[in-house]
């Protein structure tokens, strides 16, 4: 029912959408005056806003949401996977944390490939093998030690009061939960919490995931990384036969990065760093598409959709030759950025007829050489503002499960090149850069990214999507600024995402003017509507001009936005 009441809200919205430009009536998100939390559950959302009303701060909701994702959102939240935040203190000051899974002591380069140099097909997807070192909990910790307020008593609390009390089953956990089971199967030796017909309204509850949080707030990071969680993950991750070991977690830190920061007419945009590709490759498409009047052209207007897609293919292309993890290739951060080299990398643009991805390789640099998700936004009464995506990679991650400890283990190896030039689960090919060596962090698309106008914050913004995570948040930034729309309409708006490869404009199709899809197609470009895929879950805040916030919570999953 509350799904139908979601379907129903969407296409009024959509209806509403059209009618805004005659009656300039707006749909509008969750409205507060002081903070706000936007995430995947209502549960997390809820329990990281009441961390604000007691006096925390957006690091302490952090911690919380993250956590509380962990137990509400066992899809994605995690304490088995990682992520990355970025934030901005009510001062101005910006930084960034990288909490990305790492790969094991004895991964080897070619540890996915059979003895004729193939890639193992499900080797790098399920099961232990999949697995990365988790980043999360050292994330967590993290933040919490550098810019936290609240003591970790007051964080954990309520959410491992969560995990015994349990998380109440919705319509589309429901469906997700039967469409993995013949997975979950597959892997786990033994029968999983998840194994059970769960339907909308059962309650779950989680005493084991409970108790491991416990050792949390007994012993900190090295409750995890250390002693019994450790050992007991370790001999799990083996007896299932993987290789991560007890050194592997006893040696995983989160690192603290410089944010990738680019000016977009008079935007800000803060976004994450390498090893994310996230704020480079939108800093590439949205300087590379800044000359072009999108205004003028309209909302998923035929040219619009022109000129978004040539960046993003070239974009791209230069992804998958130069990102990786900076603590192992040299990346030329400020050239794949600067003005000359894109603008010359939209050279042979034309709106006459696509760019071929045969012809698009990517730019010519001399370098100094020696190669499911969740995203959560959360603005505090204070100013600060954070923007944090996690992830165990796919749905349920590996699928492993381990039900001592109770959680999912991520699949996040999937995301290194397991062979140059061979797609991943997500279809996007990889190169030297993102080779799979021991220690290196796998190279990610999330793109937390919080946008700043005239020195003050906009918004805080993200998704999940895999691949289409940079373009998800690309559109929905310009649909607010470009577009004029409000924080929920720019999330609700359909998209759509090109990677270069395969050659193609991927669409939710559903939501586009036929006659533009068939403009689009007479100029000779793909459009891939098998299906009309789902693209993201964008969550987003944005400030409006009186300083109250409006909260984007996506339609497409149970975002919620909570605040006061
Ligand atoms: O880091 C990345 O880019 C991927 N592991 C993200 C996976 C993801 O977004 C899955 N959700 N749909």
């Amino acid at each position: 029912m509350k799904h139908l009441v979601k379907i129903t809200l969407f296409f009024f919205l959509l209806i509403g959408c059209k009618t805004n430009q005659k009656t300039n009536v707006k749909a509008r998100g969750l409205m507060t005056q002081k903070a706000m939390v936007v995430s995947a559950r209502e549960e997390a959302s809820k329990i990281g806003s009441d961390i604000l009303k007691k006096g925390g701060n957006a690091f302490d909701a952090m911690a919380a949401t993250e956590l509380a994702l962990a137990v509400s959102f066992p899809y994605a939240g995690n304490l088995g996977g990682g992520g990355f935040m970025v934030y901005r203190k009510a001062n101005g000051e910006i930084g960034a944390i990288d909490y990305r899974e790492k790969a094991p002591l004895s991964a080897t380069k070619n540890m996915f490939l059979d003895g004729n140099g193939n890639v193992i097909p499900g080797k790098s997807t399920l099961g232990a093998m999949a697995i990365g070192v988790p980043g999360t909990v050292a994330g967590v910790f993290a933040v919490h030690e550098k810019l936290g307020s609240l003591p970790m008593l007051d964080i954990l609390k309520p959410v491992i009061e969560l995990a015994y009390k349990g998380v109440v089953v919705t319509k589309k956990q429901e469906s997700r939960i039967k469409h993995y089971q013949p997975f979950f199967r597959k892997v786990n030796k033994d029968s999983i919490i998840f194994d059970k017909l769960w339907k909308e309204n059962d309650t779950i509850k989680y005493p084991a995931l409970a108790k491991t949080l416990e050792r949390l707030l007994e012993h900190g990071k090295d409750g995890f990384y250390k002693g019994e969680t450790a050992r007991t993950l370790a001999k799990f991750i083996q007896d299932n036969g993987g290789i991560i070991t007890e050194d592997d977690l006893a040696k995983y830190e989160a690192k603290w990065r410089t944010p990738i920061v680019f000016q977009y007419d008079d935007l800000k945009i803060i976004s994450m760093s390498p090893p994310s590709s996230g704020g480079v490759s939108l800093g590439q498409i949205m300087k590379m598409i800044e000359p072009y009047d999108l205004h003028t052209f309209g909302h998923n207007s035929v040219k619009s959709i022109q000129v978004i897609t040539e960046a993003e293919r070239r974009a791209y292309a230069d992804r998958s030759y130069f990102l990786g993890d900076p603590d192992f290739v040299d990346i030329p951060v400020e050239t794949l950025l600067s003005k000359s080299y894109l603008t010359k990398r939209m050279d042979g643009f034309s709106f006459e007829k696509p760019t071929s991805s045969n012809d698009i390789a990517h730019g010519t640099i001399q370098i100094v050489e020696s190669d499911e998700t969740t995203h959560y936004s959360i603005i505090d009464q204070f100013g600060n503002a954070i923007s944090a995506t996690t992830t165990i990679n796919g749905a349920y991650g590996s699928k492993l499960y381990c039900s001592d400890l109770g959680f999912f283990l991520n699949n996040e190896m999937d995301d290194f090149s397991s062979k140059p030039g061979v797609p991943n689960m997500f279809g996007v090919t990889g190169g030297e850069a993102n080779s799979i060596a021991p220690q290196k962090r796998m190279l990610s698309s999330m793109t937390p990214t919080i946008v700043e106008k005239n020195g003050k914050l906009l918004m805080s913004v993200g998704t999940p999507g895999g691949s289409t995570i940079i373009t998800s948040v690309l559109q929905t930034i310009l649909n607010v600024h470009e577009f004029n729309m409000t924080m929920q309409e720019a999330v609700d708006a359909p998209r759509f995402h090109h990677q270069w490869l395969p050659d193609e404009i991927q669409m939710e199709v559903k939501g586009f003017d036929i006659n533009t899809i068939n403009q689009l197609r007479k100029l000779g470009y793909v459009i891939n509507e098998k299906e009309s895929p789902v693209i993201g879950k964008v969550d987003g805040i944005l400030v409006l001009k009186d300083e109250s916030l409006e909260g984007g919570a996506d339609y497409r999953g149970d975002d919620t936005a909570v605040g006061f």
